[in-house]
């Protein structure tokens, strides 16, 4: 089957919510993925910004086959070990002391919105219901973590929405501050907005924030969907500006492309969630679970996140050398990088697709550079130099 055949029916056979390149991916192997035709290329999107080790890494993948033939799913009624181990790792690398378990960014941010109204609810402060989202945030396409999103587009034509969410612009302070009321359960905020245009907050901007929740009895969300489980070079985002949220949600880098989303939050707020409060089916299974347990194994050792910021160095400064006019402003840490130029970068992608090498946008004019933590020295130059002769071919 060639590409093409495959899109055809596609076509026929899909419904048509994706916007989708003219390529069809048939296998994958560290940085690289190869399309049905059999062209090779080095995948600096990962599964934007998901395949943290890579496509199919040895690692995971004895784990994988060990699991898959001991168990693959048992319900929530009863106990996961498992799920049990990655709870632990991820308890005592964040901070935190209690995790739930889901399969999605979407579902992780959805059990935290929930999470904050219910605490609130069983603290007989039932009118605290109110949450703060940000302007340009994304935190999913659920009716939730979509209402949660700062960003109209996402919106239009799915209201009504769900109640109680306010938008504020990102790092200003004196917004957030403006729209807190007697009311208000938490604030939810990217520590670098992903989606929407690869933003990190300011330093105190998010310290302030922290301080303004603690003040105020509001619980602090950060939505590490994207910016989590090392992609910044450090396991959390939030550990280089010195605060720790009340909740933090999590999925895409986790299992390195295997399903699962997460979250995690302080004991005292964890007593907001009873028996039958809250629930997934497919949460924490152990194939999951054992799959996300190797890969926190790698991501959280000390060494692997150095070279991830090494990396991103690297590739940032690589970026920088290549001196494109067009390049207005190159944002982001470690390996969660975006490019925005002074033009649409759709046309920029089509070239680079066509040398091989796989970016995603971000927006109209950024390209964002997400590949897999694992990438080495030599990819990296390699997909600098694939960058640079596109941008001399691209016509912008
Ligand atoms: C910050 C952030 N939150 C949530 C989501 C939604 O995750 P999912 O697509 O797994 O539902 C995304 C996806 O891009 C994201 O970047």
């Amino acid at each position: 089957m060639t590409n093409q055949e495959w899109i055809n029916r596609g076509q026929e056979a899909l419904m048509s919510n994706y916007g989708r390149f003219p390529i069809a991916l048939v296998r994958g192997s560290g940085s690289y993925v190869w399309d049905a035709n059999n062209k090779q290329y080095l995948d600096m999107v990962g599964g934007i910004a998901t395949c943290s080790l890579g496509h199919c890494p040895k690692v995971v993948l004895d784990v994988l086959k060990e699991q898959a033939q001991t168990l693959w799913h048992v319900s929530n009624l009863y106990w996961i070990p498992p799920q049990i181990q990655l709870a632990e790792k991820l308890i005592q690398a964040s901070g935190l002391d209690k995790a739930y378990f889901c399969n999605s960014g979407a579902e992780a941010n959805e059990a935290a919105i929930k999470l904050a109204r219910k605490y609130f609810y069983r603290r007989k402060q039932a009118h605290k219901t109110e949450i703060i989202a940000f302007e340009n945030s994304f935190h999913g396409r659920t009716m939730g973590a979509l209402t949660a999103t700062g960003q109209p587009k996402y919106h239009e034509g799915f209201g009504p929405l769900v109640p109680g969410f306010k938008y504020v612009e990102y790092n200003k302070l004196p917004a957030v501050e403006q729209a807190i009321t007697d009311n208000t359960c938490a604030i939810m905020v990217e520590p670098i907005q992903g989606e929407g245009g690869i933003r990190p907050a300011d330093l105190t901007f998010l310290r302030s924030l922290k301080h303004i929740c603690d003040q105020a009895e509001i619980l602090l969300i950060f939505d590490e969907v994207q910016c989590g489980i090392g992609r910044t070079g450090t396991l959390f985002a939030y550990e280089h500006y010195g605060v720790k949220p009340h909740i933090v949600t999590l999925a895409k880098g986790l299992g390195s492309g295997f399903p699962i989303g997460a979250m995690l939050t302080t004991s005292q707020v964890a007593t907001g969630f009873a028996p039958g409060d809250h629930a997934a089916t497919f949460g924490g299974n152990p194939l999951a679970t054992a799959v996300a347990s190797k890969v926190m194994d790698v991501v959280s050792q000390e060494e692997f996140l150095e070279q991830v910021k090494e990396k991103g160095r690297l590739l940032r400064e690589g970026i920088q050398k290549i001196g494109d006019p067009r390049v207005k402003e190159i944002r982001g840490r470690g390996l969660l990088i975006g490019v925005e130029f002074t033009a649409p970068v759709q046309e920029l992608i089509s070239v680079c697709m066509k040398k091989g090498l796989l970016l995603v946008g971000a927006g109209s004019n950024l390209v964002r550079f997400v590949p897999p933590l694992t990438i080495n020295q030599v990819e990296i130059n390699q997909a600098l130099a694939l960058f640079k002769e596109a941008l001399k071919e691209w016509d912008a």
